[in-house]
């Protein structure tokens, strides 16, 4: 479908394709939609103390799979990590595991 639509587009001129929101080429309609992405930007908060998590954890998945757990112990969230890299083989430096459980464990402080 993609390349119909720029098939489509080349044929119908330079002006129409940007300008209208839909385009007919051969049979195929093709409407122009407008779709709202979740924010693909957006970091675990706290600065440099986030650096490890913002690097090791948002290769699969947004900080809300994160921030969104119930209030978890230290034990529990070196468990969450652990889990991460054995099951779903997150690529996380084994370097980096202390830091990032830091920063889960101080998160849970607060709730
Ligand atoms: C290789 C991909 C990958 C990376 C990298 C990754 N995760 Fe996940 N994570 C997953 C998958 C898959 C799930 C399960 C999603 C689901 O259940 O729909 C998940 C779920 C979670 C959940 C929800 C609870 C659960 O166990 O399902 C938490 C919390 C979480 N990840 C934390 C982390 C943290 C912290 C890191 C960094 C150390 C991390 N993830 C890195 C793949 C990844």
């Amino acid at each position: 479908m993609l390349a119909l639509g720029f098939v489509a587009g080349l044929n119908a001129g330079p002006t129409s394709a940007a300008e209208k929101s839909t385009v007919t080429e051969g049979g195929v309609t093709l409407h122009s939609v407008s779709t709202k992405f979740p924010d693909p930007g957006r970091l675990f908060p706290g600065g440099s103390s986030a650096d490890a998590i913002n690097n090791n954890c948002l290769a699969c998945h947004s900080i809300g799979m994160v921030l969104t757990q119930p209030k978890m112990s230290r034990a529990a969230w070196q468990a969450e990590v652990i889990k991460m890299r054995t099951t779903y083989k997150a690529p996380v430096a084994e370097a980096d595991v202390p830091a990032i459980v830091d920063y889960l464990a101080n998160l849970s402080v607060g709730k």
